[in-house]
Formats: C-alpha cells, structure tokens, sequence
C-alpha cells in the first residue's frame, strides 16, 4: 500500500460507542460505482457525505472480503482479501480513511463462526484423511445408523433441513447455516490464533471495530447432544438450544476484548447475539467482553405501546446490571423492514408508524443502529420474482420461509428511473430489481421536504447531538396526571420528554412541553395536545 493510504485515526473521545448511531451498510447495495450493478467499496467512499449529512457517527459495513457469495458475503474464503466484486483492499484502506476525515468511525462484519467451503482450511479438510488433523479445524463426525448413512445429530440448520453433510468418504460435517458455510471448531487452537491475526490485520488498517457475526454460536454443547425437536430455527432466541448461547463463548469475547483494548481509540466489539433472555444477552456486554450487542428483543416487538414498554424496561434493566448500555435497532438485511412489518401490508400505515418508531428509539438511552434506507422510509419488497432471488434461506425452504432479498434492494438515490443513481449511466441492471414507486423515495426527491422521512431522520439526529438528556443516561416513566390511555407511552430524559400513541386514533394530553420534533404534527390547543394515530412527539422541558 501507498503512503498516503497510512491508517487515519478519529478524534479521539471516551466511551463515543455508549451512545453512537450507528448506520449499517449492505455492501452489495448502497452505492455501485463501476457498473456492474452491484455496489461496491469506492461506491461507499463516494457516498459517505450522505451518512454524515445524516448525522450518524459511525459506519458498519457487512462483509466485503473474498467469497463465493453462497449467502451474501457471510461465507468468507479469505478474510484478509477484498473479494473482486467490491473491490480492493487499497479501496478498503481509502473508504476506511475518507470516513474518518468526515468524522465517521467504521465497523467491519468478522465472521468467526463459519467460513466458506471454498477457504484454505475446508479445502485442506476435505482432502485430509478422516480423523486427520486438517480436520480439526471443523466439526467432522461419523454418522449413525449401520452404515453412518444417518447425521451425528438432529440439528438443523438456521436456513432448514439438517445441519449436518456427508463427504464422500463418509464422514458429516456440521454447518448451522447453509452447506457452503462449514462451522469452525473452536476447540481448536489454531482458530483462537488465526482468528486474534485477522481481527490484527484490520485493527492495523485503522478499523474502529467489529460485529462480530453469529457471536453466540462459536462454541457447542459438550458431546453435541440431540435436541429432540423439530423447527429448531423458530425456538432461537428464546430457549437453550445446545448449538447457541453456549458459556464458552464469552471467554473468546473476553479475549477479544483483551486485544481491542490493546489498541488506541477504544476499538469496539458489537456482538451480533441471540440469547433467550435479555439478562443472557447482557452477559456478552459485561465489562470485560463486547461493547454492545443488538437488541433483537426491541426489533421483534409488536407495534404496541404496552408490550414496547417492557420489553424496554426488561431491557434496561438487564444492560444495567453490567453497566452497559441498550444497542436498540429496528431493521437490518436480515428481517423485513419495520415499515412492512408494522403495516402490514398497508404502507401507509407502516410509514407512520415506522416514523414513529424511529422517534422512539432515537429518544431512548444509548445507542441505536440505522440500516440503510430507513432513512427514506422504504419498504421490503414483497414481489421480487424467484429468478433473481439470492437468499439461500429461500432455496432451502422451497421458497417459503427466509425471504431476506426484500430487505436487501439497492438503495434509490436520484432520479425517476431505476437504477436511481445506484449504478453510473450506463450500467448492467442492479443486482436486485427496484420497485417503480421508488422514485418518489430518493434521497435527492426527500432532500428539502419537510415533510420526508429523510429530513425527519436528519432533524432527530441533529437534536440528539444539540440536547445533553439525549443519548447515554437516565429515563424516567412518566404518567400524565389522571392517567392516560392504553396505548400511549411518556418518558423523560432530562430536559425532555417522548410521547409516542401507538393507538389508531388521536388521544389528548396536558401539553408536555415545547414541541421540538414530531412524526406527525399534534394539534396544540391551550394546554391540551392531540397526538396523531400511531405518532411520537419529542418536547422540551
Ligand atoms: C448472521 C448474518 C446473516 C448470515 C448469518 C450467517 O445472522 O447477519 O446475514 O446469513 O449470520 O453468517
């Protein structure tokens, strides 16, 4: 590498990840700069001014290195490459840098679970004799059943049918995602080696971080014991499963912790967990482990203020028993977006709501994660045709379950037509096809209007920079006097209060405060407030 591609440092400030907003970028589909319809690194670097126009402090990128791409990226056969399609690892050393020139911290996807089939090691595995060392690496097992025709186990896998598959000389092998994605053993020293190397490699490339991918998964129950269930996959996140959510996880955590802090610039570790309950998600933020771990707990509740209370509450509660703060997300490239998921097929809806929660999660005590085109309030898209499809969940299920492509369409930046400024003029169609509606959602179609989404986001952003009772620190409950409603939520943070209605219909309050912000405008009458149907409000006091 040249010269200037030295690695750059962000100013330095203490604890900046217990309250950052962190905006989640789907490699394959933010920006496409060489036409080849599928977005790339320098894609990315060209587009940075948006993410820090929109007031986000630091950038994830999901994985960009060297892979065949069986499931997006998530199957890594050289860690320490950039795979072609994205680009370089110069392009990597310049997005990395030109984002820190802006103020933007980067967070990298590391996926230690798992690599490709198509890695050094499975290759070596897979040539090795049986029970031969290459071998270790991995979890190779002989079957049961007279002849080993059947699998060591009943696991499953995440994306469907059994977890395990037999080579052709007899032995199985286990992947708790897709068969191109063999589990690593973590018994095995030298994963613990290769693994502290990588995570060196890109520390010493000025990354601020890691999500650290399927952080819950790394270690399995002692003699992989059978689980004795079927649809393995609906019971995750909320039972003990033997394959997930295993203690020795944490003592890799723990060491990886070791080397982030060895580093300058407090580097953070963000822990991509499903754990049964939020007092065991908190364990992999305990002060010595990761930084953060996402909150699915908040992302799949419904669109009510009640059970978003407590799962609030429980979630506050369990973070603050080891001093960590609550990483909240709504979306990611895995799960339908909330705009789809809380309407329910009706988008009108889901956009109000959907603004609404935003509103929520942004007023909530620390840190929140965008996923690229909440912004501009895009829904999934439900119609993609079979043929362009990519997700391997969808092949595996015959199609009927993990449809996470939907989620997974190029962002619309300017412009009527597709590609709307993903690609340059010119280019091959976008990897995914986008929806026609779009054109009314680009970001250069929201720029400007008050109205938009866009600019909601925008607005909310810069004001939780402005107000110091936003971000890391207490929240207080707050109930109106007489009472309110089912269906409404107030809190306060110093020198501030949320109220959300998540009821379809208006509901008046005494007025908290200064209107400083709001989903959908209330009607200020004296000192009586109508919230809007399915809105949130943010107020000064
Ligand atoms: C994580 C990723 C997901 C991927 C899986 C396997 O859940 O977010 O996209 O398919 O891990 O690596």
């Amino acid at each position: 590498m040249t010269q200037e591609l030295a690695p750059t440092r962000p100013a330095p400030e203490r604890g900046w990840w217990r309250d950052a907003v962190i905006y989640q970028v789907y490699v394959r589909s933010f920006a496409d700069s060489d036409g080849d319809g599928i977005g790339d690194l320098r894609g990315i670097r060209e587009r940075l001014p948006h993410v820090a126009a929109l007031g986000a402090d630091a950038l994830w990128l999901t994985p960009f290195y060297a892979s065949p791409q069986a499931d997006g990226g998530y199957d890594v056969a050289d860690y320490r490459t950039v795979d072609p399609l994205f680009g370089t690892l110069d392009d990597a050393a310049e997005l990395i840098n030109a984002a820190h020139d802006l103020g933007l911290r980067v967070i990298v996807d590391i996926v230690p679970n798992h690599t490709s089939d198509q890695h050094a090691w499975f290759r070596a595995a897979l040539a090795d004799r049986q029970g031969g060392p290459a071998r270790d690496r991995y979890h190779f097992h002989p079957g049961r059943g007279d002849a080993g025709e059947l699998p060591p186990n009943d696991w499953e896998s995440v994306f469907g049918g059994p977890a395990w598959t037999r080579t052709p000389d007899g032995d199985w092998y286990l992947h708790l995602f897709a068969p191109q994605q063999p589990d690593l053993n973590w018994h095995s020293p030298e994963v613990h080696e290769e693994f502290e190397s990588i995570l060196r490699f890109w520390l010493g490339l000025g990354v601020d971080g890691f999500r650290v991918d399927v952080a819950h998964g790394m270690v399995k129950a002692e003699g992989l014991p059978d689980i004795g269930a079927r649809e393995q996959a609906k019971m995750i996140g909320s039972q003990v499963l033997p394959f997930f959510d295993q203690d020795g996880v944490h003592d890799i955590h723990r060491s990886w912790r070791r080397l982030l802090d060895s580093y300058d610039g407090e580097r953070v570790g963000v822990a991509e967990a499903w754990a049964p309950s939020p007092e065991r998600l908190a364990l992999y933020v305990r002060p010595d482990e990761l930084h953060q771990a996402f909150n699915f707990q908040f992302l799949n509740c419904p669109w009510d203020a009640q059970a978003m209370r407590a799962v609030i509450q429980t979630s506050l509660a369990a973070t603050a028993l080891v001093g960590a703060p609550t990483t909240w997300v709504l979306s990611n490239h895995d799960v339908v977006r909330h705009l789809t998921r809380y309407g329910g097929g009706d988008e009108t809806l889901g956009l109000r709501r959907a603004r609404a929660a935003a509103l929520l999660m942004l007023a909530l005590p620390g840190s929140a994660y965008l996923y690229q085109g909440e912004e501009l309030g895009l829904p999934e898209v439900t119609d993609l045709p079979d043929e362009v499809r990519q997700d391997p969940s969808f092949f595996r299920t015959d199609g009927q379950d993990g449809l996470r492509d939907g989620s997974r369409v190029p962002m619309p930046w300017s412009g009527d037509v597709p590609p709307y400024g993903f690609s340059p003029q010119g280019a091959a169609p976008s990897w995914l096809p986008q929806p026609e509606a779009w054109k009314s959602l680009t970001v250069e179609a929201q720029t400007g209007d008050p109205h938009s989404t866009l600019e909601l986001y925008r607005s909310a952003l810069a004001l939780r920079r402005e107000l110091p009772g936003l971000g890391d620190g207490p929240m207080t409950w707050e109930q109106p006097p007489g009472g309110y409603p089912d269906g409404l939520l107030m809190f306060s943070r110093p020198g501030f209060v949320c109220t959300l209605n998540t009821t379809p219909r208006p509901a008046g309050l005494p007025t908290p405060g200064r209107l400083l912000l709001a989903s959908e405008a209330p009607a200020e009458d004296g000192a009586i407030v109508t919230l809007p149907a399915d809105s949130c409000a943010w107020w000064a006091i």
